[in-house]
Order: C-alpha cells, then structure tokens, then sequence
C-alpha cells in the first residue's frame, strides 16, 4: 500500500490523511510505494504491453503506469486521455546550441495544452477519493486551465486564485470556459500562493497546487513514459523549466524510483533552468550545493520575466528541486530574457513551438554548452511545458520587433528580434502581392 511520508522527518501517513504538508515538522511530503515483485523486467512488460490496450485506463499515458501510482479505483479515475505525447528531433534548435543532436518531449500536446494534466489527473482523482466536492489552486495559468478541466469533468467547483494582469489571456479564458470561478488578486503569484494555502486550511476546499504529493505523482510518470518511448534507455540529461519547481521534482521522483527497482542503471543529470529575474534556486543552490541540509531559502522578491509561466519567486517544492540535483549531481541555470524569446523562435523554426517558459530550455543547453558544462555529444531530452498558442501575443511582438518590458527602475526595455520572421502589411493588389512575393 502506498503511504505519505514527510522528506524530512520521514513521519509516514496513510494516503486517505486530507494533509499537504508534515503535520509533525510541516515539511514537504512524498507518496512512497513497497518494493514489491513489480520490479524490472515484469514493471517493463506489463507498461509496454498496456500501449496497445483499449481501456481508458490504459490509454492516458498516466494511469498505464498505475503499480506506481496511489491507489484508486478504476470507475473513480478522472482521465482525458492525457501524457501520450511525442519526442521530436530539433536539428535547428541542436545547431544554435551547438548540440550534435537535441530531442524534445513536448508536454504542451496534453489536452489543456501543458504537462500541468499529467498532475492533475492524480490530483482531481485523489480530491474525489477524499470525497472534496470543490478545489483551488494559485496559478501563473496552465494549473488553473488544467485543474479547471479535470474539476469539471468530475464535477466538482473549482476555484483559481491568479495575479491579476499577469497571466497569458489563453489560459485565463481556458479557466474561464470551463467554468471556474475566477479569483484576479491584486498581487503577485508568490501572494495567490500564500493566500490558497490558507483558504484551503480554513475551508473544505482541496488544494491542488503542488504542494500536494498527488499532483506531483501523476507528474512523475513524464520520466516513464520518456522511457517507454526510448526503449527503456535513459538520456544523458533532462532539461527542465523552473518555477514552483514541482515539475523537475516531480521527473526527478520518476526517474529515481526506476533506478531503485533496477529499470534504469543511472539517473539522467536534472538541469533545471531558470529566468534570470526569477531564479531563486539558482541563487540557493549556487552557495549550498555542496551542504546536505540547507534551510534557508531565500525567495527573489518580486520575480520578474515575461515567461509569466515561471515569474515565481518563493517556489514551494525547492527542498525537493534540491533532491532531485543531489540524486543525479545536476545543474542548475538561469537565461535571460534576451535569451528565452530568441531560442523559442528557434524551438518554432524546427516546426515544433513552445510557449516562452519552455524556451529556457534550449536557452540554458546553448548557454551550458558554451561553458563547458554540457558536451555536444551528449544524449539530451529537453521537456517543453507549454503549447505555442498559450501566449500569442508574446510570439506575435517577438516576430513584430516589439516585444518589451519595464525594469526594476520602470525603464523600458526593448528586445532584438534576433530570429524574427518580420510580417508586412500590403494593399490587397495583385502587383503589391507579386512584389511582397519577390516576383
Ligand atoms: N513551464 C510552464 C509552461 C509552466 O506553466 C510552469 C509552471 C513551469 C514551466 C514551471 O514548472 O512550477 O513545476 O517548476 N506553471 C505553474 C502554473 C506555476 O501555475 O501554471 P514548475
């Protein structure tokens, strides 16, 4: 049976306790599984031989991997056919960061568009298993359109707590149109996040930000399924995208736990990248890499990037973030904004597209390749979170020469658009059009 146990105290609970956090030493928990006879090669056949199954169960690219998942019942699965998504080659995006070869497994190709409905399967099935009619969350805007479809599936309220002006418009109507009630707060996402956790605590509203274990479960299958389509052959490395950092976390989990049951011989190196105006980890693990336990975090008041996705300053899951570099001797990096908008047009010119948060990743291989860190030759999976049309305007301004911000002293800046496939507006004539043509 699978229990709770607290990453520091190592307190254990059963997985029916309504808590999100250590009741003894309020640290972070983990959903832990017995090391039972699905090990190896029998865990191996019987993933690989659910691929070809019929049942729902089987098709959501979470649930095939259910020896390692909380117990649930079948009939109280809330699924949408989730995970399931491809690992494409990017010859143009391994080229700019001087990479003989690069592969991304886009989690943007999930049903609301990002890797966010991997977790929240787990996470609306677990609240229905606790009996919760109505959850929340705290969001930069793919968890709040992710937990707002798979609450309305269920048919539970759902509420999202996001800060107002600062959420891509695509996934605020995704919350929108399915129904839950939208709470716009006049602070930042590190506010919403303090301010969920406590409504939560107050009310009988379930939380599902993630924090909560069963979120990051359904996260963690992103490593399996990774497998799976390799022939159960790691990577050298993962590159992931940083923010409340329960994704890395979360892959980190999933690649460890192969490891333990002997799927896998060595874990991929984690690289977590970050934004330069909102790397708090990257700021941690550059003075406490080398200590065992580090308590104090420093958040980044007031993160700043216009990857809104990641503009995260006090992430919840940064103990684990820290576990997951010390179990595979990761890294960590940060890219600015300079640099995240050119690589997501590169990421669009191998016809794969991303929304700006993902584009750290390829920003931070160029950048770890030039120092040194990262070799050219090395086996790499970049993971790309968010579909291209979560933030159309930040792709149109890029491509326009108009992509811009304030700085700390409200002084604009304005990007190059190094990459840019510049559009033009002419009279609708055929001579105009032959011209504009090259003919
Ligand atoms: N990429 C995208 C597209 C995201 O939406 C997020 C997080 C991340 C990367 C970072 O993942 O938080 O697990 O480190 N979005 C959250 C949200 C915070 O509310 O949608 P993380």
């Amino acid at each position: 049976m699978p229990s709770l146990r607290c990453i520091n105290c190592q307190t254990e609970f059963p997985t029916t306790s309504r808590i999100y956090t250590c009741s003894s030493c309020s640290g972070l928990l983990d959903v832990v599984y017995e090391l039972n006879e699905f090990t190896g090669e029998r865990l191996m056949s019987v993933w690989d031989w659910r691929r070809a199954s019929p049942k729902a169960v089987d098709q959501s690219g979470v649930w095939r991997f259910r020896e390692l998942l909380p117990d649930a019942d079948e009939s109280e699965i809330v699924t949408l056919s989730e995970g399931n998504t491809q690992i494409w080659e990017a010859p143009r995006s391994a080229g700019f960061a001087g990479m003989n070869r690069l592969a991304f497994k886009h989690l943007g190709m999930n049903p609301t568009g990002s890797f966010k409905d991997l977790g929240m399967t787990t996470g609306i099935t677990q609240a229905k298993r606790l009996g919760a009619t109505s959850v929340a969350c705290a969001s930069t805007g793919n968890t709040s359109a992710s937990m707002a479809a798979y609450a309305a599936r269920a048919g539970m309220k759902s509420y999202v707590f996001i800060p107002s002006g600062q959420i891509s418009l695509g996934k605020l109507s995704q919350a929108l149109d399915y129904g839950s009630q939208v709470l716009q707060l006049e602070g930042d996402f590190d506010d919403a996040m303090r301010l969920v956790r406590e409504v939560a605590n107050e009310t009988p509203i379930y939380l599902l930000n993630s924090v909560n274990p069963f979120r990051l479960e359904g996260q963690k299958t992103i490593a399996f399924e990774l497998l799976q389509q390799r022939g159960w052959q790691a990577p050298d490395r993962i590159v992931v995208p940083g923010g409340n950092l329960g994704n890395s976390s979360a892959i980190a989990k999933g690649f460890h736990e192969l490891l333990e049951r002997g799927v896998i011989e060595k874990m991929p190196k984690i690289t977590i990248i970050q934004a330069e105006g909102a790397n708090p980890l990257y700021r941690h693990w550059l003075q406490h890499r080398d200590q065992k336990e580090s308590e104090n975090f420093e958040p980044v008041p007031h993160a700043f990037t216009m990857a809104t996705a990641i503009k995260i300053g006090n992430p919840v899951s940064w103990p684990k973030a820290m576990r997951a570099l010390e179990w595979s001797d990761g890294e960590v990096e940060f890219v600015t904004e300079q640099e995240i908008a050119d690589a997501k047009a590169v990421i669009g010119s191998d016809g794969i597209g991303c929304e700006p948060a993902s584009a750290v990743t390829l920003a931070g291989i160029k950048k770890l390749v030039a120092a040194g860190t990262i070799h050219s030759d090395e086996d790499i999976v970049a993971i790309l979170t968010g579909h291209v049309l979560k933030d159309p305007d930040y792709t149109v301004n890029y491509h326009r020469g108009t992509l811009s911000y304030s700085d700390k002293n409200g002084h604009k800046v304005e990007l190059q658009s190094n990459h840019a496939n510049a559009f033009t507006q002419i009279p609708a004539e055929r001579t105009a059009i032959l011209k504009a043509l090259g003919f």
